[in-house]
């Protein structure tokens, strides 16, 4: 069932959006050769908490992390850990925060140091990818016109698309209705309707779509181990209008022209 939103809920849920927006500001301070993922981790949770906000992911179904952490073949939900950034590594951090009691859901994907051209240009495509899918969300059209066009924007370019993890509706949880795959027909799925807050979050494979769960139960890696990229923005419609709630802004001032 899609819970949908007032306005005034939605201008809480962009009070959560913009403070987790903030967060990606200090996230992308600390990304750098030779830093750990947990160090970045504890940067988040202490900006988060110290704004009044709650880390929503921590602790969830016993997830150990502010963020999910994806160093290269890593797709989704890998833990913060002593691991050090090494040069030529991409890594997604996927964050969700809660404040007043509505949730915001985010994902960049950073190079860090000088990244393969093959990697960057994944790197590239998924994040415009995020875009095409977010132009495709519109008041009236449905949920897989988004699918579809981030689909058919990745594949045109010869990358995959993961299936098996998709955008969701987001609000008091995290993750609620409806599923929003990055994969899908034109025409198809709900409508999208005014009080809609949707995470919009494709996640694009170098190599095969295929993916594995290892043993900790949690991370998510490519099986042929080639990397993948994630890029997310939590997205609500008021008035017949698409507003993108989150914003990469922060994350441009802190990386100049390293900003994807
Ligand atoms: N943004 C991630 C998702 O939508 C958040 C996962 S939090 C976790 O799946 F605790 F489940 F890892
Ligand atoms: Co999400």
């Amino acid at each position: 069932m899609i819970f949908l939103k007032t306005p005034q809920e939605i201008e809480k849920i962009q009070e959560a959006a913009t403070l987790l927006s903030q967060t990606f500001g200090v996230i992308a301070e600390c990304v750098a050769p030779g830093v750990t993922t947990r160090s970045i981790d504890n940067a988040a949770r202490e900006f988060i908490q110290s704004h009044g906000a709650i880390p929503s992911c921590l602790g969830y179904g016993g997830f150990p992390g502010t963020c999910c952490m994806e160093v290269n073949e890593v797709v989704v939900h890998g833990f913060p850990s002593s691991y050090a950034l090494r040069d030529g590594d991409i890594i997604g951090v996927d964050c969700v925060l809660e404040l007043n009691g509505w949730n915001a859901d985010m994902c960049y994907t950073f190079p860090v140091g000088n990244v393969a051209p093959e990697v960057m240009e994944l790197c590239q495509t998924t994040r415009r990818s995020l875009d095409i899918g977010i132009e495709a969300c519109r008041a009236g059209h449905r949920l897989g016109d988004i699918s579809n066009a981030i689909q058919t924007y990745c594949e045109r370019r010869g990358y995959s698309v993961v299936r098996e993890m998709c955008g969701h509706g987001i609000g008091k949880k995290m993750h609620e209705d409806p599923e929003v795959p990055n994969y899908g027909r034109r025409g198809t799925g709900a409508v999208i309707r005014n009080g809609m807050v949707i995470a919009i979050e494709p996640m694009i494979n170098l190599g095969s779509r295929n993916i594995v769960i290892e043993r900790d139960g949690w991370t998510c890696r490519t099986r042929d181990r080639k990397p993948s990229a994630h890029y997310e923005h939590t997205v609500a419609i008021v008035d017949g209008e698409t507003r993108v709630l989150t914003t990469f802004d922060y994350i441009a001032d802190a990386l100049g022209d390293r900003f994807i």
